[in-house]
């Protein structure tokens, strides 16, 4: 009796402590530049990259007592890696995680249905070293304070707890969540991103010799160009113990810049002039209630102006915070509600199986926590981010400081590239355009459309290029284009880095050449109605990407196994990575989990 109750003690024990990530032993402490510490380890071949002969680093940059920010580093692996630039990537959010760039667009591998490792022949690794940053602090493995807790699967609020055990599936080591540790807005994020990036250029001064390049996507519209700007002040500041960032190049992918601009954006990309798939999702009497809920009388373009107003409004926060919830809800989300499609990419219903999320379990497994050195569980978005960049308001309240920043880093030399996929709802390439003109570049109204044509001589887009500053259509590509196209997305990074013009690569193309694209005024290609899918694509299908559409999965071709159940209201759709898309990539997350946890 007594033995038995012991062992049935130890037995609980045992249970309750597997679900929490037990901090890690073997990372090596380095004093990296700017008084940044920095904690690493080498991760081991296997663990995402394949090649026994490219190293791989992961680890933490502590740019404060409790902001711990997350990096995993890949030499590029064509090239010697001492020699090539340095890329970082960085998801947008506020709240994503950059390993979702990492395992479903630009990384060296992918994970399939079964948990493996996939090499990606595309990854952006060739000829750059990548790093991938998950920040600010709480964002993917990025923590505060690390704290055992267990996660609401229906509010997603984080309670700390010490006993949770494996019956519960959100039990697990997170991130505080207290919000009051964490930035609130864009550009006290751009304090963390740059002290980290001091750390690990500090740390690893061997892979940043050679120029540095931003990489972002989504709210990285707002994150790239004011920490690119940042940056830029900083390097001239030249503060003690820092180290100059050489930055060369800005790359945004379906960019979220301009509240103001891409809210309106969403009745442009599907009634008028509407997306080139010729969908038209909505009835005349639901245009007119869109078109109302952005224009009419205390509408969301009228709370725009009330939180952009010069001189700003005394409580800002809560004005910008109500205008974007309100342009949310009653506008971007109209899609969602009205279509039941992934505003990600337009052409599949939801819930959309595109990109998959298997890396999420492949992240949570206790020996790949090991091997990253995680101190934490990993989650896809942070709630804490995401509810402290919503107090401020911050979504709405940048887009002008946005448009001077690129303006700004433009005149001291960086290339700024941007392009959209064009089946992307959400950060549409119609309102892109719009940020683009906005901008106002030297050369921009003398520059024109012309084609994006790979090394293959296939058309995959239009560009529309002045010196350094494009702006780049991609065909048959959703919100997380590199994964539709990654050829085309791929040549198009490497023609960014190396100076030349995104079209073709042959031309150099930076500030002050005076250079301009010419073609015509907009890009005006149709690809029509032939990859809109009318029916769900089940779970476990691959994408096509030659001939953009699903090869649905066999097995599962008469009846998806995963049925929507009423807790997934309103429609779940792919990973969101503008803030309000919040609460869906959590969604999302859940749902892959339990699809995982339902895998024969
Ligand atoms: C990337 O490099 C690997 C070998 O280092 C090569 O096999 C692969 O074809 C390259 N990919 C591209 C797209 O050039
Ligand atoms: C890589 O480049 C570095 C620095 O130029 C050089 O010292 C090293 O020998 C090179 N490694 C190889 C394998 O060529
Ligand atoms: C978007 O639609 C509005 C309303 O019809 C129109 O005034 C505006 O010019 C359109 N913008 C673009 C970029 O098409
Ligand atoms: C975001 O802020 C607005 C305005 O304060 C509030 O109404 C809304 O509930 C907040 N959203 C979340 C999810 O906290
Ligand atoms: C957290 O990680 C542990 C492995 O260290 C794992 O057993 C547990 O399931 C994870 N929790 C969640 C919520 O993923
Ligand atoms: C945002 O953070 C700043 C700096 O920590 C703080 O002063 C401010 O009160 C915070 N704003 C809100 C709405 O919590
Ligand atoms: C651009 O590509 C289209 C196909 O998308 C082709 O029809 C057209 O001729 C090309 N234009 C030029 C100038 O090459
Ligand atoms: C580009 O134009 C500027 C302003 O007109 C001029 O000063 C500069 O010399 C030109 N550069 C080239 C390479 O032609
Ligand atoms: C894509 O579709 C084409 C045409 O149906 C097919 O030949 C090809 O094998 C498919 N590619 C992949 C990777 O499934």
């Amino acid at each position: 009796m007594f033995f038995n109750s012991i062992s049935l003690l130890i037995l609980f024990i045992t249970y309750a402590v597997a679900q929490f990530v037990p901090p890690p032993t073997d990372l090596k402490t380095v004093q990296g530049a700017g008084g940044i510490t920095v904690r690493y380890k080498e991760v081991p071949t296997g663990t995402c990259e394949t090649n026994p002969n490219v190293k791989s680093y992961s680890g933490y940059a502590d740019v404060g007592p409790n902001q711990h920010i997350f990096f995993w580093f890949f030499e590029a692996r064509a090239v010697n890696a001492t020699q090539a630039p340095l890329t970082v990537r960085l998801d947008g959010g506020p709240g994503a995680s950059s390993m979702n760039g990492l395992f479903q667009e630009i990384g060296p591998c992918t994970i399939d249905a079964a948990g493996n490792v996939v090499n990606n022949p595309y990854s952006w690794s060739n000829n750059s070293n990548m790093l991938f940053i998950d920040q600010p602090a709480t964002v993917g493995f990025s923590y505060t304070i690390a704290t055992k807790a267990t996660q609401s699967s229906r509010t997603f609020v984080i309670t700390p707890t010490d006993t949770c055990t494996t019956a519960d599936p959100g039990c697990g080591t997170y991130s505080s969540p207290d919000t009051t540790l964490t930035p609130n807005s864009t550009q006290e994020a751009a304090v963390g991103f740059y002290n980290a990036m001091q750390g690990f250029m500090g740390a690893f001064p061997q892979y940043a010799a050679n120029g540095v390049h931003i990489n972002t996507a989504s709210y990285g519209g707002h994150y790239g160009p004011i920490f690119a700007d940042y940056i830029v002040k900083q390097n001239k500041v030249k503060a003690a113990g820092t180290v100059d960032i050489p930055l060369k190049t800005l790359m945004i992918e379906n960019g979220f810049y301009d509240t103001r601009v891409q809210f309106a954006a969403y009745y442009n990309y599907t009634v008028s002039p509407g997306n080139t798939y010729n969908l038209n999702p909505y009835t005349a009497a639901q245009e007119q209630q869109l078109y109302t809920n952005i224009w009419g009388a205390g509408g969301c373009q009228d709370q725009q102006a009330k939180c952009n107003a010069n001189p700003p409004p005394a409580d800002i926060d809560n004005v910008c915070a109500a205008a974007d919830t309100f342009c949310v809800a009653e506008v971007e989300d109209f899609f969602d509600i009205n279509a039941r499609r992934n505003e990600d990419d337009v052409r599949e219903l939801a819930p959309d199986p595109f990109p998959p999320t298997y890396y999420v379990d492949y992240l949570n497994k206790a020996n790949v926590l090991q091997a990253i050195g995680a101190t934490t569980n990993f989650t896809q978005a942070s709630v804490q981010t995401f509810f402290a960049f919503n107090s401020t308001g911050d979504d709405s309240r940048t887009g002008a400081i946005i448009n001077t920043a690129m303006q700004t880093i433009l005149q001291e030399g960086v290339t700024v590239t941007t392009f959209a996929g064009d089946a992307d709802y959400d950060s549409n390439w119609i309102g892109g355009q719009v940020v683009a003109n906005n901008v106002n570049a030297p050369g921009w109204t003398q520059a024109g459309f012309v084609n994006l044509t790979t090394t293959d001589g296939v058309v995959r887009g239009q560009t529309r290029q002045a010196d350094g500053f494009s702006f780049t259509r991609v065909y048959f590509a959703g919100h997380e284009a590199p994964f539709y196209q990654p050829e085309a997305t791929l040549q198009m990074f490497e023609r960014a880095i190396s100076g030349m013009d995104i079209a073709t690569g042959k031309m150099p193309m930076a500030l002050g050449k005076n250079v301009t694209t010419q073609g015509t005024q907009s890009s005006t290609f149709m690809e029509g109605p032939g990859t809109i899918q009318t029916t769900v694509t089940p779970a476990g299908s691959t994408y096509n990407t030659t001939t953009h559409a699903p090869n649905v999965a066999p097995a599962q071709k008469a009846k998806s196994r995963f049925v929507v159940s009423e807790e997934l209201v309103p429609p779940p759709t792919k990973v969101r990575v503008t803030h309000k898309k919040f609460k869906k990539l959590l969604v999302e997350e859940r749902r892959a989990r339990k699809e995982a946890s339902r895998k024969p």
